[in-house]
């Protein structure tokens, strides 16, 4: 599989099928997404974004459409944007209910966040009750 990373395309984005897991990159101000290219064709969204003044995380994003889901895609896709960004922590928010995709991220090397920390930031308002987060720290070596 030929997999490459592009400038993203706004157009393919509001037809992706399943766009509705990723937040919009019009809705913030500091972000990286790219188009996914697997052999030539559209295959998905990733992105990643950023607080302000602050690029020592990121927040990651990702959408496949179906064809290409089940391949090992994710953790490819986002290892690759996260090395051309040199962002080496990043955290994944996901719907309680989206069990392919905690499976997917914990498959990547991401690990849930203790029950003390989800806790804590869902008080501070940060995550919803219906979601949950995970964390990867990547080898920047
Ligand atoms: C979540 C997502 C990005 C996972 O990427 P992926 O490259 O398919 O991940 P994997 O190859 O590791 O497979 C993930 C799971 O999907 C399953 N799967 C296989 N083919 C599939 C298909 N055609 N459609 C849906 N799921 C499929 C795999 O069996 C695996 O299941 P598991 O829960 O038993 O582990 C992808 O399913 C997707 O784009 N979903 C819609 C958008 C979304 O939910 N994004 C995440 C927001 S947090």
């Amino acid at each position: 599989m030929d997999v490459k990373l592009k400038p993203f395309s706004r157009s393919f984005f509001n037809t992706l099928s399943g766009k509705e897991a990723v937040l919009d990159p019009d809705r913030f101000e500091f972000t990286e997404y790219r188009t996914i290219l697997v052999n030539g064709e559209k295959a998905g969204v990733v992105g990643m974004i950023f607080p302000k003044g602050d690029r020592s995380w990121g927040a990651i994003q990702i959408a496949l459409e179906p064809r290409f889901r089940g391949k090992g895609l994710l953790q490819a896709c986002e290892d690759m944007l996260a090395s051309e960004l040199k962002v080496y922590n990043l955290y994944a928010t996901i719907e309680k209910e989206n069990i392919h995709s905690i499976n997917s991220h914990k498959r990547a090397g991401f690990r849930m966040l203790s029950e003390v920390d989800l806790k804590k930031i869902r008080k501070q308002g940060f995550l919803k009750e219906s979601q949950v987060r995970l964390y990867k720290r990547l080898d920047n070596g």
